[in-house]
């Protein structure tokens, strides 16, 4: 539905009347509405890099999930402050691995005597607690876009990579990109003592796969796949690494979001393609090619939006930016300094991935 006038009218004269002072970022799974507000728009890795593009900028407007804000206050300067529109905008994957539970995992390794061989990769998607404790423990963070970069370095540094929190990127970069086996990756549920796995499991295994995943990305199945190719021949299939394996390697072409829009622009007109990854991406990359004769379809109807992400609508960027307007720092993220320094160790780790 088109935005309501008088809302996009409020955001734009409190956008204006802000000028430098602030900078929104959006990812690509945010809705048109905001969209049309955002400064940059990009992956998780783009904005983590573009958050720190605007050192002169006040407040950073965040128009994502509560960890690419966190993120975002990390990686930029201590008087520049993030604010994320709607707080209640978290993300189900970062949430299924706690500070607690990621310790009490250690503890296994440990008693396992493998820990010292064990370097933590952690997905972007994950808190600012679960990046401190990689950056303390050697480790480096990861975005889908350069999974396959971080796990070679985290090879050079240890025998075994802790993958957290999301299983399907973890086992589908090591099996896809890196040759290993399904058999060399073990899972480790923080739902059952010890993990669910014997010493002798986690000392044979190459990858300790946290059991986390996404609850979008993750109701793609085969039967999706399947179905479309026959609904549509010739379709390129293409979906993001967050998907299970068997729909991985089911796919035509698998990438992040940054990927997916980029080998769209590259395709020939006339070309067919199912998309695997977040509705409003999809749908405003469907509207976009239509012109150029590209025929985009979503892989799967049944699978809906990623409901934190639709938080943020253009009711709540408004309130935030009027707020700020009017001198009122609202839905502030900072993360505690202590927190901060190891998680950015973790963070620049990453950015240093050649
Ligand atoms: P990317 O932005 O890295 O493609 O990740 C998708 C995602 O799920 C973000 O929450
Ligand atoms: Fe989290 Fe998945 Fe939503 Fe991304 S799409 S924010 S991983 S629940």
């Amino acid at each position: 539905a088109p935005s309501d006038p008088d809302l996009v009218e409020r955001a734009r004269a409190a956008k204006a009347k802000l000028g430098d002072k602030v900078f929104v970022l959006g990812h690509h799974y945010q809705r048109d509405e905001v969209i049309e507000f955002a400064d940059v728009t990009g992956d998780s890795f783009k904005l983590a890099r573009d958050a720190a593009a605007r050192p002169d900028a006040e407040y950073i407007v965040f128009c994502g999930v509560h960890f690419m804000a966190e993120s975002a206050d990390i990686l930029t300067g201590d008087d520049q402050q993030v604010i994320l529109p709607d707080l209640a905008a978290g993300c189900s994957m970062a949430d299924m691995a706690t500070a607690e539970q990621v310790a009490e995992c250690w503890d296994v390794l440990t008693e396992a005597g493998i820990a010292e061989q064990v370097v933590p990769v952690s997905y972007m998607n994950s808190s600012a607690d679960i990046k401190a404790f990689t950056g303390k423990h050697g480790g480096t963070i990861c975005t889908s876009s350069n999974a396959k970069r971080a796990l070679d370095w985290a090879f050079e540094q240890g025998e075994k990579v802790l993958f957290l929190p999301d299983q399907h990127l973890g086992r589908n970069t090591a099996v896809r990109d890196m040759g290993m086996s399904l058999d060399d990756c073990v899972v480790y549920n923080p739902h059952k003592p010890n993990g669910g796995l014997t010493a002798e499991e986690l000392r044979a295994a190459k990858m300790i796969l946290w059991r986390g995943h996404c609850s979008v990305h993750g109701r793609f199945s085969l039967d999706s796949v399947n179905d479309v190719r026959a609904r549509i021949p010739d379709v390129n299939v293409l979906v993001h690494p967050e998907c299970k394996n068997e729909v991985v390697a089911a796919a035509d072409y698998v990438g992040s979001t940054e990927y997916i829009i980029k080998a769209l622009e590259a395709a020939p007109r006339g070309s067919k393609w199912a998309i695997g990854t977040e509705l409003n991406l999809v749908r405003r990359l469907a509207n976009r090619f239509a012109a150029e004769d590209k025929e985009i379809v979503f892989l799967d109807k049944t699978v809906c939006f990623c409901s934190t992400m639709n938080r943020i609508d253009l009711p709540h960027l408004v309130w935030a930016l009027e707020s700020l307007a009017a001198g009122k720092v609202v839905n502030r993220i900072e993360v505690d300094k202590e927190t901060e320094s190891f998680a950015k160790l973790a963070l620049e780790r990453m950015l240093a991935l050649p």
